[in-house]
C-alpha cells in the first residue's frame, strides 16, 4: 500500500461558510464526535425526533452483536418502532412543513432542451399513483420490485412508491447486462420487473426493453422465474427528441406480461395511505460485487438507513435551505441511493437530477448544468474530474461557476492532482472539497470532512463521521496506535449499516466478520498519519476500482473463460489515467486455438455482455502460460507487475515455473487492445 507522502499542507475552511455552519468548527466536530460514541443513545434520539414514528421505540436505539465468536451478527436500530420511509421524506415535507411547493428536483435530460421542474407535492402524488398501480399488479409488503430504469423521475417515484407500499426495491443499474439483470432479478426472486423502453446515453440509443426482456427470458430458462409482470415506461423525451424512434426501438410487446405505465398511472388515485413498518423491515437490496463472483445483494432497513443518510446529507453537505445540490451519480448504485433520493429528500433539499453524461453534447456539460440552476454543493467521482480536467481551462471557463460553495467526491481515492484542479478550477479555492469514503455496505459516508469544521488535506478522507469508530489492524488482528498502516475495520455498527447479504447470512458474516473477531472488515487498506487523517489505499481483496465502480475480478474471469477458446484467465488491476485503474487479463488459450484480434474482441464483446460495458477490459494479453506457486495458486502479484511492465519481480522461489514470467513479458500489451 503505497500512500502520497506525508507532508501536506492544511486547507482551512473558509469564514463565510463558518458563519451558518451545523458543524461551524473542529471542536464542535469533536464534542459532536464525543457524544456520538459515548452517549449514542441520546445522541441518536435526538436524531430520531426530526421523523415521524407511528410508534416509538421500546428499547435501546443501537444493539449488536458485531463479535462472530459470540453468536450471530446483528444490528438492530429503533427497535419497537414503527414508520415510513416515504412518509417521511415526502409527507412530512409537504404536509408538516409546508413545502409542497418546493422543487425536489429539477429533471435534466440526455438533452439540454429536455427539463422538468418536480415539486415536492408533485412527487408525492405522483409516487402515490405508482403505489397504488404496484399493488393493482399484486405487489404487497416484503415483495421484491426489480428495477432497470434510466435516470428519470419515474426511477424515483418508482422507488419511493416500493417503500410506501413496504415493498423492497432492488434497483439495477440500467448499464448492466441482460445477464446480470437475470442474476440479480432470481437472487432476491423478484415478482415485478420495472423498465423502460429505451434511452439515449449520449449519442446512443439503447433498447432497454428488449434487454428486460432477454433477462427475463434467461430466468425462464434457468426454471424459476418469479417475474410475473413487466412495468413498462415510455421515456417521454426520448419521443421528442427522435420522432421515430419508435422504428429504431421496435419496442417487443407482450400483452400478457407487459403493462404499460402511462396507462395505468392515469387510472390509478393520487392517495394511497403508507404501510406502517417495523424500524428493522427491509428497505431495499442492492448488488455489489463480491470476491467469489457472485454478486451480493446487500440489504439496508427502513429506520437505521434513513437515520443515518438524512444526517450525513446534513452534515456533509451542510445543507442549507436555499442549497441547489447535485450528484452526478446514477441511482442505480448507492450514491444514488443515498445521495440523490433518501438523504436529500429526507432534508427537503432541492436537487438536480441528470439523465446524461459528462460529454455530450459538447465536454462543458457539467460546468453549464452547474451554471443553469444556480448549483450550491456538487458532488462527483473523482474519474469525472480526471476525465474534464484534460480538456483543460476553456470548456470551465465559458461558464459562471460562482454559486458554487462545497465539492465533494465520491468512489475512489482522488489523485492530489485532480484534487488541486477541482478545488482551484471548479472550486475557485473557495469551496471546500470533501472527500467522502463510504462503501455499498455502509449506507452512508463513514469517514469524511465536515466542510466548515475539518482542515483537508488532499486525497485524505480525514475523519470519522459521527457513530463511526475506525481503527487499523496489522494481518494478525492487532490494532495499531498513532502513525500506522493495515486493514481499515469498523468496531461497532452506526445507524445505516447493511444488516446482512439477502438470502446469505452465512456469506455476510464470513465476508465481513470472520477475518477479525469484533470488526466489521472494509476490505480497504488504509493509513492513518501523525494528526490522525485517515488516507484510503485502495482494496485489499480481489476487487478493481474501475471508475468509481468496484469489479470482481473472478467475475470476469468466469466470464472470459466461458469462452470457448480460453483454457484459464487471470484479471489483474492497471493503473489508469482516467479509470484510476482499468482490467489487464491475461488468457491462457486452448491447444489449437490462435490468440488473433479477432478473438480479442471477441472476448471484450464476451465480457461487455456477461456484466456490462463497465467491465470491458482494456488489455488482454496472450499467456501460453500463468505464473503459479507449487500449490497451484496464480501469483496475482507478478501479474500485476508484468501488466504495469516493472521488471524487478522480487523473490520468485515459491513459483513453479518462473520460465513463464519472460515469455509473458515478451506477449505484454504495450497499449490498449
Ligand atoms: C472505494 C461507493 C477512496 C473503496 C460509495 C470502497 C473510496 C469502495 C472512496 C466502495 C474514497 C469509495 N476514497 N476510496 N473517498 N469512496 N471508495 O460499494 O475501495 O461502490 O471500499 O460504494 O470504493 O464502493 P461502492
Amino acid at each position: 500500500m503505497v500512500v502520497p507522502g506525508s507532508q501536506h499542507k492544511l486547507y482551512h475552511p473558509p469564514e463565510g461558510l463558518q458563519k451558518d455552519a451545523h458543524v461551524p468548527d473542529f471542536n464542535c466536530y469533536l464534542e459532536l464526535y464525543k457524544k456520538s460514541i459515548e452517549e449514542p443513545d441520546v445522541f441518536w434520539k435526538e436524531v430520531a425526533s426530526d421523523f415521524y414514528w407511528k410508534k416509538p421505540p421500546t428499547g435501546q436505539i443501537l444493539q449488536y452483536n458485531f463479535d462472530v465468536t459470540k453468536g450471530n451478527i446483528y444490528v438492530k436500530c429503533m427497535e419497537g418502532a414503527t414508520t415510513n420511509m416515504c412518509y417521511n421524506v415526502l409527507d412530512r415535507n409537504v404536509k408538516d412543513k409546508n413545502l409542497g411547493e418546493r422543487v425536489a428536483f429539477y429533471w435534466e435530460g440526455n438533452s439540454p432542451d429536455h427539463r422538468e421542474a418536480i415539486t415536492y407535492g408533485q412527487l408525492l402524488g405522483q409516487v402515490c399513483r405508482c403505489s397504488n398501480t404496484l399493488k393493482q399488479m399484486g405487489v404487497r409488503k416484503g415483495d421484491r420490485v426489480a428495477i432497470y430504469l434510466p435516470m428519470i423521475p419515474e426511477l424515483v417515484y418508482t422507488m419511493l412508491a416500493c417503500t410506501r407500499i413496504g415493498a423492497v426495491h432492488s434497483i439495477v443499474f440500467a448499464g448492466f447486462s441482460a445477464e446480470s439483470l437475470c442474476e440479480r432479478i432470481m437472487d432476491s426472486q423478484c415478482s415485478i420487473l420495472v423498465t423502460a423502453d429505451g434511452v439515449y446515453r449520449g449519442e446512443k440509443l439503447i433498447n432497454l426493453k428488449q434487454i428486460a426482456d432477454e433477462a427475463l427470458e434467461k430466468c425462464r430458462e434457468k426454471a424459476s422465474a418469479t417475474v410475473t409482470r413487466c412495468l413498462v415506461v415510455k421515456h417521454h423525451a426520448l419521443r421528442t427528441q427522435d420522432g421515430d424512434v419508435s422504428n429504431k426501438l421496435q419496442t417487443p410487446w407482450d400483452a400478457a406480461c407487459d403493462v404499460c405505465w402511462e396507462e395505468v398511472m392515469g387510472q390509478v388515485s393520487e392517495q394511497c395511505e403508507p404501510e406502517w413498518l417495523d424500524a428493522e423491515d427491509p428497505l431495499f437490496i442492492l448488488y455489489t460485487s463480491g470476491s467469489t463472483g457472485k454478486p451480493k445483494g446487500v440489504l439496508h432497513t427502513v429506520a437505521g438507513y434513513l437515520l443515518y443518510t438524512s444526517l450525513t446529507f446534513k452534515y456533509v453537505f451542510d445543507h442549507q435551505p436555499d442549497d441547489v445540490y447535485w450528484c452526478t451519480a446514477d441511482i442505480g448504485w448507492i450514491t444514488g441511493h443515498s445521495y440523490i433520493t433518501y438523504g436529500p429528500l429526507a432534508n427537503g433539499a432541492t436537487s438536480v437530477l441528470f439523465e446524461g453524461i459528462p460529454v455530450h453534447p459538447h465536454v462543458g456539460r457539467f460546468w453549464e448544468v452547474i451554471e443553469k440552476y444556480r448549483v450550491t454543493k456538487f458532488y462527483t467521482a473523482p474519474t469525472a474530474i480526471r476525465l474534464l480536467m484534460k480538456y483543460g481551462l476553456d470548456p470551465v471557463q465559458k461558464y459562471d461557476l460562482s454559486s458554487l460553495r462545497i465539492l465533494g467526491t465520491v468512489g475512489e481515492p482522488i489523485n492530489p492532482e485532480a484534487w488541486h484542479w477541482y478545488h482551484e478550477v471548479i472550486g475557485q479555492k473557495r469551496c471546500p472539497v470533501v472527500d467522502t469514503f463510504w462503501q455499498t455496505e455502509t449506507g452512508g459516508h463513514v469517514l469524511t470532512p465536515l466542510p466548515a469544521a475539518t482542515p483537508l488535506k488532499p486525497g485524505s478522507a480525514t475523519f470519522p463521521f459521527f457513530g463511526v469508530e475506525p481503527t487499523i489492524l496489522n494481518e494478525h488482528g492487532e490494532e495499531l496506535e498513532g502513525e500506522a498502516e493495515g486493514y481499515l475495520v469498523f468496531r461497532r455498527p452506526w445507524p445505516g449499516i447493511m444488516r446482512t447479504v439477502y438470502g446469505n447470512q452465512e456469506r455476510f458474516e464470513s465476508t465481513y466478520f470472520k477475518k477479525f473477531p469484533g470488526f466489521y472488515v472494509t476490505g480497504d487498506g488504509c493509513r492513518r498519519d501523525k494528526d490522525g487523517y485517515y488516507w484510503i489505499a485502495g482494496r485489499i481483496d480481489d476487487m478493481i476500482n474501475v471508475s468509481g465502480h468496484l469489479l470482481s475480478t473472478a467475475e470476469v474471469e468466469a466470464s472470459l473463460t466461458d469462452h470457448g477458446a480460453v483454457a484459464e484467465a487471470a484479471v489483474v488491476s492497471r493503473p489508469h489515467t482516467v479509470k484510476g485503474e482499468c482490467l489487464y487479463c491475461f488468457v491462457t488459450l486452448k491447444d489449437c486455438r490462435e490468440f488473433n484480434r479477432t478473438l480479442v474482441d471477441e472476448l471484450k464483446r464476451q465480457v461487455r455482455e456477461k456484466i456490462g460495458p463497465i467491465a470491458t477490459p482494456d488489455f488482454i494479453q496472450n499467456a501460453p502460460g500463468l505464473p503459479k506457486t507449487r500449490s497451484g495458486k496464480i501469483m496475482r502479484r507478478v501479474l500485476r507487475q508484468i501488466a504495469r511492465n516493472e521488471k524487478d519481480l522480487g523473490d520468485l522461489s515459491t513459483m513453479a515455473d518462473p520460465k513463464v514470467v519472460e515469455v509473458l513479458f515478451n506477449h505484454r500489451c504495450e497499449t490498449a487492445s
